[in-house]
């Protein structure tokens, strides 16, 4: 469980989260959060992962426990962050990487059980299994997406915090990663936070909703509570519907503008 409380953030003078609080982001569950750009998602993840100091009072707790009062090495083991722009590739095979990154969350020691089979079988679920003795510098901006999320879930935290992770994925991808996070996300428990711009897939694959505005929660709940035709007019500034399609899963019909908001 996580709980965020007061959460306040800053570039120097410039405060981007004022005082933003989500109480009860339960174990097992995918958290999509929405917003346009610039509206501080980014910012927010980073907190959540330790990156972006956070202000006096700012609260997180998982699991009951302070994040911020945390050691270095259980902040690592727990919390794992995949950044919006993946960082430069290394000249590391791509299971050599996967395995690298599972050694990661525990600093001078050994994964626990982390060896090549269950590297190998991470990147075959992942639908990347042939890539496996590639070079990543050598991979397509989407296959490099998909070893980062492998890189990601080897290390099985407790909260995964994922910016934009389909950004570069093909359709098909889109619908495979979200399928198995959702899994992944259930089987082990943990509590899943994924920056999406694709409302339609948050309306599909996801189990909770966060919409911000300018740093402000505007709304929470379940992904069809929060994306509305009011919410898409005050947030991105269009006119939408959302109508169930033939199947009942509502879907983001864009009309036109209503003015720049963001
Ligand atoms: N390192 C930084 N230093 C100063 N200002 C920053 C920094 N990073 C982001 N900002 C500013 O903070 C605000 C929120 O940025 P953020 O990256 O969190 O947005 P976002 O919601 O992730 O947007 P996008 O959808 O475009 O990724 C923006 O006004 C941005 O210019
Ligand atoms: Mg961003």
């Amino acid at each position: 469980m996580l709980d965020i409380q007061n959460i306040g953030v800053a570039y120097g003078q410039r405060r981007i989260i004022e005082s933003l609080t989500v109480e009860g982001l339960a174990a097992g569950t995918v958290t999509c959060l929405l917003g346009p750009n610039g509206s501080g998602k980014s910012t927010l993840l980073k907190a959540l992962a330790g990156l972006n100091k956070i202000a006096p009072g700012s609260s997180i707790r998982l699991d009951g426990q302070e994040l911020s009062r945390a050691s270095f090495e259980t902040r690592a083991r727990q919390v794992v962050y995949v950044p919006q722009a993946l960082p430069a590739a290394v000249h590391l095979r791509v299971f050599e990487s996967v395995l690298v990154a599972a050694n990661a969350s525990l600093p001078g020691q050994r994964a626990g059980g982390v060896d090549v089979p269950t590297v190998q079988s991470l990147l075959e679920r992942l639908g990347v299994g042939h890539l496996s003795l590639r070079y990543i510098d050598e991979l397509s901006g989407g296959q490099k997406q998909l070893v980062g999320l492998a890189q990601a879930l080897i290390r099985k935290p407790r909260l995964l915090l994922l910016d934009e992770p389909l950004s570069a994925l093909d359709l098909n991808y889109q619908f495979h990663v979200m399928d198995l996070l959702s899994q992944e996300t259930r089987e082990n428990g943990l509590v899943t936070i994924i920056v999406l711009h694709d409302l339609n897939i948050a309306l599909r694959h996801a189990d909770y909703a966060l919409m911000i505005r300018q740093g402000d929660l505007f709304a929470h709940g379940s992904p069809s509570a929060v994306i509305t035709p009011h919410a898409l007019a005050q947030v991105y500034g269009v006119r939408a519907r959302v109508e169930p399609c033939s199947r009942g899963v509502p879907q983001v019909m864009i009309d036109g503008l209503e003015a720049h908001v963001g």
